[in-house]
Formats: structure tokens, C-alpha cells, sequence
């Protein structure tokens, strides 16, 4: 039976987009894909009273069992109603594919839908995107679209080439699908291997000037970051320290995010740093803790680390004390 967004105490992502343009920050969008990393988004974002966006992947869905995740979304904002506080918080579909897909999500609760066409040629991609749009919007339900590819291989989102949005394609494209806000592609990639950096080089800045360009070409229209993690070397150093091997990883220094949220970038997605911390936490408490078996030991302090972290991310974005 179709549910609506609003029944389950979810807001669409209209107005945290005008109130973070008006303020010049970011909402953050956090990834989830179990209860520990729900209960510390939820935690953190209540503690630094900030605004959020909790992100579900096509690889999340499959997981974890599509109907089991979004259950846990309103259970999520009743524990924030609980800690007395009234954050708004919205819910979308990351990397949504299809209009199938986007459909069962709208239709299932939730109050934003990314429709990613951004592999298919410029009029496919507007095809799709509208046709999501226009059932959506009937919903209450927010749209993002995606001009230009991220490079990055994930499980569900990878391409082993940049192409940087062109912003000549961007007004076109956002007065013929009607969508509420645009991915761009300006030098991030998903994961923890964002450049081709050697140790010690510095990582080149993002493009700045395509951002620029479609804001010219867009006024006060949402812009959205994907990834945006930053790849802290603080955990990568306590991953490699207990038995892991990540190397010549690389992320978006934070300073960038810092410039990029004083534009029109209104949503900031981060999934990988969200990992990392957790791995990190894991791997120590059981190298240290050898003969623990109970899950809830080193699932509680892996927690506690990223609640500290997303708390961070917020104060980076400029979200905390925004809800
Ligand atoms: O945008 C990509 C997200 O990090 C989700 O990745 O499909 O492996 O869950 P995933
Ligand atoms: P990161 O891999 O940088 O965290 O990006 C996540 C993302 O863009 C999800 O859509
Ligand atoms: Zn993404």
C-alpha cells in the first residue's frame, strides 16, 4: 500500500534547500545501511541540531532488505522526537536507476529520489529524468538529477573515468525535466581512492570554475556534491595500524567542501568516511579485545566514533545549529 513521506514525519528537500542557500551551507546527506550507522546520524544530528538528509543505495536495499530499511526511517525520527528535538529530516533514494525504481521509493515513503541518468546521452538522460519528475511531483516528493559522471568504482555506482559536467547542458536540462536540484561532477569521485595522488603530492583542487559557471547559469538553483568524503587520515591510520592495507587513498580536503558550500551547493553526500570510521573502530576494539565476542561491544564504540564524526561533518558544512 502506498505511503506518503509526510505520514512518516519526513519532510521533501524544498525548504532545507532554500533555508542552506539562504545561510550558505550545506545539508549533509548520510548513507545508511544498518542500525548503528542510522542511530549515529540520527544522535549526531539531534546533539548539533542539524537538518538531514538519510541516503538508502540500490546496494543498501539489497543488503539489508528494502522493506526492513525504510521501517527503520520512522523509527529513526521518532527516537530524534524522543530526544526532544525536531530536526527535519528527509529520506532519498541514492543513485536511483530506473523510473521503476524511483516509483516503488516515492510510492514507498520516501521524500526525495535521485533519478541518475547522468551514463545516458543528454536526451535520454533529460527523458528519464522528467518522466520521474512528473510522477514525483504529483507526490510531494523531490527530484535530483545528475549531469556529468563521477569516476569510482563501488558496488553499484562506478565508472572508471571523470567527465565533468558541462555547464552549457545545465539550463537546458533543468528547464525541460523540472528537477529541484542537480549532481554535478567536478573532480569527485565515490570511495576512498579519489586521486591518483603518490604520497606526499598534493591533490589537485576541484573545478571550481565549472561550479561557478552553471551557478552564473543557474541562480538559486540547488547544486549537489557527490563524493564528498574526505578520506580522514585519522582512520585510514588506525585501519592500516590493526591488519588493514589501504593505500595511496585520497579524499576531498575538507577546505574544498569548506569554498564549496559558500555556493550554490546545497547537499553534500558522504558514505565513504562513514565506512572508514567504522572499519577503523572495529578493527581496533577487536585487536585489542581479542576474546570479545559480543557484537554489541565493538558495534557501540564504533558508533560513538561516528556519531563524533558526523557531528564534525555537520560543523564542516555549516549545518549544526540550522534546524
Ligand atoms: O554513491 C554511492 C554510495 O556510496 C553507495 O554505494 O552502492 O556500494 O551502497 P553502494
Ligand atoms: P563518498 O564515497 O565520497 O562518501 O560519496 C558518497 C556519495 O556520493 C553517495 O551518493
Ligand atoms: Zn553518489
Amino acid at each position: 500500500m502506498a505511503v506518503s513521506f509526510r505520514e512518516l514525519g519526513l519532510v521533501n528537500t524544498k525548504e532545507l534547500f532554500s533555508k542552506a542557500m539562504k545561510g550558505g551551507y550545506a545539508v549533509p546527506a548520510y548513507n545508511f545501511n544498518n542500525m548503528e550507522q542510522l542511530q549515529a546520524i540520527i544522535m549526531a544530528c539531534v546533539e548539533c541540531k542539524s537538518p538531514v538528509i538519510l541516503q538508502i543505495s540500490k546496494g543498501a536495499r539489497q543488503y539489508a532488505n528494502q522493506t526492513l530499511l525504510r521501517h527503520m526511517v520512522p523509527g529513526a525520527v521518532e527516537m530524534a522526537r524522543e530526544m526532544g528535538s525536531n530536526i527535519p529530516v528527509a529520506l532519498n533514494l541514492d543513485h536511483g536507476d530506473t523510473f521503476e525504481l524511483a516509483k516503488s521509493c516515492v510510492d514507498y515513503g520516501f521524500s526525495n529520489v535521485m533519478i541518475d541518468g547522468s551514463h545516458l546521452p543528454f536526451d535520454k538522460n533529460v527523458e528519464l529524468t522528467k518522466k520521474v519528475v512528473e510522477y514525483s511531483h504529483d507526490k510531494g516528493v523531490t527530484v535530483e538529477g545528475e549531469l556529468g559522471v563521477l569516476a569510482g568504482i563501488e558496488e553499484h555506482v562506478s565508472s572508471e573515468v571523470t567527465h565533468y559536467t558541462r555547464p552549457e547542458e545545465v539550463e537546458s536540462f533543468v528547464s525541460r525535466t523540472g528537477v529541484d536540484s542537480l549532481a554535478i561532477s567536478i573532480g569527485t569521485s565515490h570511495g576512498a581512492y579519489k586521486f591518483k595522488v603518490k604520497p606526499g603530492q598534493e591533490i589537485p583542487p576541484l573545478r571550481f570554475d565549472i561550479l561557478e559557471e552553471c551557478q552564473r547559469r543557474l541562480p538559486g538553483f540547488p547544486i549537489v556534491l557527490h563524493g564528498a568524503s574526505s578520506v580522514l587520515v585519522k582512520y585510514i591510520e588506525i585501519i592500516n595500524a590493526y591488519g588493514g592495507k589501504l593505500e595511496n587513498t585520497a579524499g576531498v580536503p575538507e577546505e574544498q567542501i569548506k569554498m564549496a558550500v559558500k555556493t550554490n551547493v546545497c547537499k553534500v553526500n558522504i558514505d565513504s568516511d562513514g565506512r572508514l570510521v567504522m572499519t577503523a573502530m572495529i578493527r581496533k576494539y577487536l585487536a585489542e579485545n581479542p576474546s570479545e565476542f559480543d557484537p554489541r561491544k565493538y558495534l557501540g564504540p564504533a558508533r560513538e566514533a561516528l556519531k563524533e564524526m558526523y557531528i564534525a561533518k555537520c560543523k564542516l558544512l555549516g549545518s549544526d545549529e540550522k534546524a
